[in-house]
């Protein structure tokens, strides 16, 4: 495989807006075109389960941000577009995963450590409304990206951890079972956008200062309208890099409309002005998309029809794959398998060992063998297995010992002798190894 391998999901639980255009749909379309890169991007519906529990909102975002990425130009029949709960190799593969992701390590997710501390802060249980959706949401991303051996994964900033989590859970994946997976890399992009919403602050949902993409005309005239300014009049030069009009007109302008507007700034155009001006230049951006996205939503069953062909396209590299990953782990079909196969049993590693036993003469004794069963120690008789019990407790334990020639003594006592052909330092590694 010589192309690269770029992927990245995007959650189903809202309706996109000028913020996610600029700062997402648009560079990633423009990032499928060049030769030589496979990109797979796909509707994140199962991890809108974890922020929703409103079913209508999930099939409106599902069907609200399919739209908008073809309306924006995706072009399907060379990207991998597929709804994530069409691929059920994904929540499979998440399983496996889940296997070898340590828990420590989830629990250190910036998502679920926020959600704890919240609670520690108002004093009531640490894990009080924390669903395992959240808890396990890095191993379904991790799976996202794994099943399709993604070099590359386009996210913000908040999203780097959940990538170091899919490369260390796929790194302990493939040191147990082969090299399987692609160790994925973040890729945040400094140059790409982020708009400022309409109070000035980062455009999010969160902050509910969002102008929708395809907003109508008449909308999305009075949102920007509606944008926070300070009390400039019109003549008085006006800040353009401080200025949240400035920022969204530059993100739609050419640079060279960008630099009359400066001046304008500089000249102190009206604000009224400046938001018309803005007003004029987004909706000649966004018209053209528009009209095609109102064409898409009017029939979603031709969406469901391109997601459907995408899930395909999708599953002809999931499913093979899948296949490759289960029988790596043993999730193995029985008919091929041979008698020999079968009674094979992996050499695990032995440790060294202490044996004890009661002699004919009534005492208690011990053995202490290395992981090749070779004699190295053999205990002097006890009276009780307490005696003796307490004796191997102590060498387990790393109790000091003395050695008289062959003899071993703890606490003033003879406890054992070095076997023939044993030496001293055999007997500590051995115990050492044994404490390990
Ligand atoms: N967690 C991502 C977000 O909220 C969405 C997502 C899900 C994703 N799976 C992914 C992004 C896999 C990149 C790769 O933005």
């Amino acid at each position: 495989m010589s192309s690269r391998r770029v992927l990245t999901g995007i959650t189903t639980s809202g309706t996109p807006h000028l913020g996610n255009y600029a700062g997402a749909i648009r560079p990633a379309i423009d990032a499928s075109r060049p030769a030589g890169v496979e990109s797979f991007y796909f509707l994140a519906d199962y991890h809108a389960l974890i922020k929703t529990a409103d079913p209508a909102r999930v099939q409106r975002s599902t069907l609200e941000i399919a739209a908008s990425w073809l309306a924006a130009g995706l072009d399907t029949d060379r990207v991998w577009f597929y709804r994530q709960s069409d691929i059920p190799e994904i929540p499979e593969l998440t399983w496996l995963l889940t296997c070898v992701a340590g828990k420590g390590l989830l629990n250190r997710a910036h998502a679920y450590k926020a959600a704890v501390d919240r609670n520690l802060a108002e004093g009531v249980d640490p894990d009080a409304g924390v669903n395992m959706g959240l808890f396990m949401y890095p191993v379904l991303m991790a799976a996202d990206i794994l099943m399709f051996k993604a070099h590359s994964v386009p996210v913000g900033r908040d999203q780097i951890q959940h990538i170091e989590m899919a490369r260390d859970i796929a790194a302990r994946f493939n040191h147990l079972y082969g090299e399987h997976f692609v160790l994925p890399e973040a890729a945040v992009d400094e140059s790409v956008a982020t708009l400022p919403g309409l109070d000035g602050r980062k455009m999010s949902k969160s902050y509910d200062n969002t102008i929708p993409l395809f907003a109508p005309r008449a909308e999305l005239k009075k949102l920007i309208f509606s944008i926070v300014t300070d009390s400039r009049e019109p003549g008085e030069p006006k800040d353009a890099e401080g200025s949240a009009l400035f920022q969204l007109y530059q993100a739609f302008a050419t640079p060279q409309e960008t630099r009359a507007m400066r001046a304008a700034f500089e000249e102190g155009i009206a604000w009224g002005e400046a938001k018309q001006a803005l007003f004029e230049r987004i909706d000649r951006a966004i018209a053209p998309m528009r009209e095609r996205y109102l064409e898409l939503i009017a029939e979603p069953a031709r969406i469901e029809d391109r997601l459907r062909e995408g899930a395909l396209k999708a599953r002809a590299i999931a499913t093979p794959f899948l296949a490759e990953l289960r029988h790596a782990v043993g999730l193995r079909g029985l008919a091929s398998a041979t008698a020999a196969q079968v009674a094979e049993r992996p050499k695990a590693a032995v440790l060294p060992q202490f044996k004890q036993y009661r002699e004919a003469d009534g005492r208690f004794y011990f053995k202490f063998v290395d992981g090749e069963g070779r004699l190295l120690l053999q205990g002097a008789g006890f009276d009780s297995p307490r005696d003796a019990g307490r004796c191997v407790a102590g060498l387990k334990q790393g109790a000091p010992f003395v050695a008289l020639g062959d003899e071993l003594a703890m606490e003033g006592r003879a406890v054992a002798t070095l076997a023939a052909g044993a030496t001293l330092e055999e007997v500590r590694a051995a115990l050492a190894a044994l404490a390990a």
